[in-house]
């Protein structure tokens, strides 16, 4: 049975694709307009998004929703990144981090998958980093040109390939926990 990414971002479901090749996974996008829940938890915001993703769409399916916490800025913009991204986005975020020397950030990310109406399931990933003081790379989308990984070699997620930024990204932690399970959970729905 196909496996249903609900997401109208083209770059979450290029990334989360190219993962799915090493579990065998087949994904189908679906672009079904779910609400998305305005929560500070982003467990929440993945399980309630995806319980209703589910209603519609009547198949397994999972929603993701992801946010970038700013440490200096209280974690902000946190749950509001979209509205952030869209508004002042990375130019406005390097303005207001300007003076700031300290810099370190992460990416925090929720994956909600339902196959039945009252059971969802919800996996996390995250990654530390740190803003940089300018734009750089083509790459990928969002706040990417803006992200320094902790654990990478100074580049930003931008000036990365899909593999490298699923190596590390708060995405690509995620989604390798929720195809580990769900590889085994469906062997052992089908009773294999
Ligand atoms: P969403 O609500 O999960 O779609 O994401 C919130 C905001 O964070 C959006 O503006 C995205 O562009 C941004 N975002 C989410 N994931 C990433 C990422 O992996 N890299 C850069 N920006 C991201």
């Amino acid at each position: 049975m196909a496996l249903y990414f609900v997401t109208g971002n083209r770059g979450k479901f290029r990334e989360v694709s190219e993962m799915a090749k090493k579990y065998g996974l087949v994904l189908e996008q679906s672009e079904i307009p779910y609400i998305e829940i305005q929560a500070e938890d982003l467990k929440e915001v993945a399980k309630v998004g995806v319980q209703q993703a589910f209603a519609m769409l009547k198949r397994p399916c999972f929603v993701e929703d992801s946010g970038l916490y700013i440490h200096s800025l209280g974690g902000f913009p946190g749950p509001y990144s979209k509205y952030v991204y869209l508004t002042i986005g990375n130019e406005g975020i390097l303005k207001l981090m300007s003076g700031f020397s300290h810099r370190g950030a992460e990416f925090r990310c929720s994956v909600g998958y339902c196959e039945k109406a009252d059971e969802p399931v919800v996996f996390e990933g995250k990654v530390m980093g740190r803003i940089s003081t300018e734009l750089r790379g083509s790459g990928g989308f969002g706040f990417d040109p803006i992200f320094i990984p902790e654990e990478g070699d100074g580049r930003t997620f931008a000036e990365m390939s899909v593999e490298e930024k699923n190596a590390l990204s708060h995405r690509g932690r995620a989604i390798e926990e929720f195809f580990r399970w769900y590889v085994i959970h469906r062997r052992e729905r089908s009773g294999e």
